[in-house]
């Protein structure tokens, strides 16, 4: 039996990760869940898996070395996947400094448990068989790009945030504890997500709270920024193909050819929900132009033809459902919103677990 060691998991990514790999009760595997419960961690969006004694949620900072050490050792992971970030660019711009803390010494911290407990006594350089660390990055390591082209695994690291600087660093740790010391890791590098559990603070789920509350809708500069977007499952599913099949050392883009400029994507969620809500009084005139983001990405676009011919990966949402279903997942779980905005989600903390 296999045992994943996923930190972040109570984050939008992680969590919809978890969700999915236990998603058939049939399968027999253990997962143990780090995260610290930032901000950004909210442990209702595992209320589906209460119960499941094949996961254990541990919260704890993957800054922190010796409950870190503590974790491994008790776990014996086989399996490392790496999603515990802090990951809002706008955050990263106002204040760097955390960004460098857990997404730069948090992944040092976890690389060098993992190789400690994963190396055979007789040999420095070999590990136990079948371990992986999976570092799960973004296409924002890559910079930006001009009208034509696409980010490849072979595109330079040129990013420009504090936040894609942070995951760029990571990377090359990663990439380090590779090459020095024969770790077996793999890299994955996606587009922007969207879907269930994301946090209200990115632009697909602000925009869609924001309409239906008839509240500004804030547009960086002129809104022609391009994101490619891939629905989160389709990430899920990419993430556990690399750890399963992947080669190790390599690199694997993930996205699924879905640009859209952000004004196309804000016009599409007004244009649905004033629809499914019948409500004119959701519409562009809610649009407000506001200053542009500082050092602001022009574009974003993954070439995913190494992982679809590797691995046989392929996205299977189609962006026309996925926004729709997206939609529906927030309209349905408004609570979720309030929840996770406010005092309310601390109450709920101590309710589940008691005050720690
Ligand atoms: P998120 O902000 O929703 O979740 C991050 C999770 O990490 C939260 O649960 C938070 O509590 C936890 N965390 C933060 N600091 C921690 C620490 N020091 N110790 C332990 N846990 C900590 O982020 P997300 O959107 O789910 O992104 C997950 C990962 O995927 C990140 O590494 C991000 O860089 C990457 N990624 C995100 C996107 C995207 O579009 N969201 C795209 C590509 C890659
Ligand atoms: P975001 O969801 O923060 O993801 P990222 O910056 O990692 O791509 O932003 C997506 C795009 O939307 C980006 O070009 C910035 C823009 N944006 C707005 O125009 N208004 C907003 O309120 C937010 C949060 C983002």
């Amino acid at each position: 039996m296999k045992t994943y060691l996923v930190t972040g998991g109570a984050g939008f990514i992680g969590s919809n990760y978890i969700l999915n790999l236990l998603s058939n009760p049939q399968d027999t595997l253990r997962v143990v869940n780090i995260d610290a419960l930032t901000y950004a961690g909210n442990l209702e969006n595992l209320q589906s898996i209460e119960g499941d004694g094949r996961h254990s949620f541990v919260q704890a900072d993957i800054r922190d070395q010796d409950a870190m050490q503590q974790v491994f050792d008790s776990y014996q992971p086989d399996y490392v996947v790496n999603f515990a970030a802090e990951s809002h660019v706008d955050r990263s711009i106002t204040n760097p400094q955390v960004f460098v803390e857990t997404n730069v010494l948090g992944t040092l911290t976890l690389l060098n448990n993992a190789k400690r407990i994963w190396q055979t006594a007789d040999d420095e350089d070999s590990y136990r068989t079948g371990v992986r660390f999976l570092q799960v990055s973004t296409d924002e390591v890559y910079g930006s790009l001009g009208p034509e082209g696409f980010f490849t695994e072979t595109t330079p690291l040129d990013p420009h945030s504090p936040y894609s600087a942070s995951k760029a660093s990571a990377d090359l740790l990663v990439k380090a504890f590779g090459d020095t010391y024969r770790l077996p890791v793999n890299i994955t590098r996606c587009s922007n997500n969207y879907g269930p559990f994301q946090f209200p603070e990115k632009l697909i789920p602000l925009m869609i709270n924001n309409a239906q509350q008839h509240r500004a809708l804030p547009v960086y500069g002129d809104g022609l920024q391009v994101r490619d977007w891939l629905f989160v499952e389709d990430h899920c599913k990419a993430i556990e193909l690399v750890l399963k099949r992947g080669e190790p050392g390599e690199v694997y883009n993930i996205g699924g050819h879905n640009e859209r400029t952000n004004m196309q994507i804000v016009a599409q969620i007004i244009a649905q929900l004033a629809e499914s809500l019948d409500d004119p009084q959701i519409s562009e005139a809610l649009i407000q132009h506001v200053a542009d983001r500082k050092g602001h990405d022009r574009r974003y676009g993954i070439d995913p033809a190494k992982i679809g011919a590797a691995l046989g990966w392929q996205p299977e949402t189609p962006f026309e459902e996925g926004i729709v279903q997206t939609i529906r997942w927030y309209l349905e779980h408004q609570g979720w919103v309030e929840h996770v905005t406010s005092g309310a989600y601390r109450s709920y903390l101590e309710q589940m677990y008691g005050s720690r």
